[in-house]
């Protein structure tokens, strides 16, 4: 239990790096908190930095979500846990469990990080490293949705929600484990949750596409 306690730590420590925070005060001098939609994410680090960097914040957050599936699965197969493991009940049983507590810590670190004051992104980029490391054709599918959509409306918070509405249904359909499918209901709803205020742009008209500023609160 301690060794799982810790495990999900470093899971969410592993999402808290506050990638694109880092590098919007790095490059530009600024609080990408106070920018913007004052998200920590890519498509914020687009709008307020530039391209490139966008694409590393974009690619480290997946990387975050990908590491912390990785770490658990790494420790899993170590001899010393399976003999502690063996005590308690079958290992390979909780894995999977383990797994998604883990990928649900690496969201929570992300979207609430220790390192800067509990802000954070939306939790798309860290979702679709997870998801990658859970099972990466399913990954690709909900990457594959966000691009459609993004190639025909331009709009970042609408193909991000669209594909986590549409991630659930197609876990259910390849018939993935039930831990899988939890994660995922869990995920898609945080990120939608997170979306909040994208939500009452995109009603009011105001979401911008990408290369367009955020209007100002009035
Ligand atoms: O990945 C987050 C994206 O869906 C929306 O970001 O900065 O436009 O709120 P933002």
């Amino acid at each position: 239990l301690l060794l799982n306690g810790l495990l999900l730590i470093a899971a969410y420590l592993f999402g808290s790096f506050p990638t694109g925070y880092i590098v919007a005060r790095q490059l530009k001098g600024i609080d990408i908190r106070q920018e913007g939609s004052g998200s920590t994410g890519a498509t914020n680090v687009l709008r307020t930095v530039g391209k490139g960097p966008a694409l590393v914040v974009f690619l480290v957050d997946i990387l975050k979500g990908i590491a912390a599936i990785v770490l658990v699965r790494f420790a899993y197969a170590l001899p010393q846990f399976q003999e502690l493991a063996a005590n308690i009940g079958p290992a390979a049983s909780w894995l999977s469990w383990m797994v998604i507590l883990a990928g649900l810590g690496a969201l929570l670190g992300h979207t609430k990080s220790v390192w800067i004051n509990f802000k954070g992104g939306k939790a798309v980029a860290t979702s679709l490293g997870v998801l990658f490391a859970l099972n990466w054709p399913i990954a690709l599918a909900g990457f594959g949705v966000f691009g459609i959509v993004l190639a025909f409306t331009r709009i970042v918070s609408l193909s991000s929600m669209l594909a986590a509405l549409a991630l659930p249904g197609i876990m259910f359909v390849m018939h993935q484990p039930l831990s899988y499918q939890i994660f995922m209901l869990a995920a898609s709803m945080y990120v939608i949750w997170l979306h909040r205020s994208n939500i009452n742009r995109l009603l009011s008209g105001t979401e911008p596409r990408i290369g367009q500023k955020l209007p100002q609160p009035s």
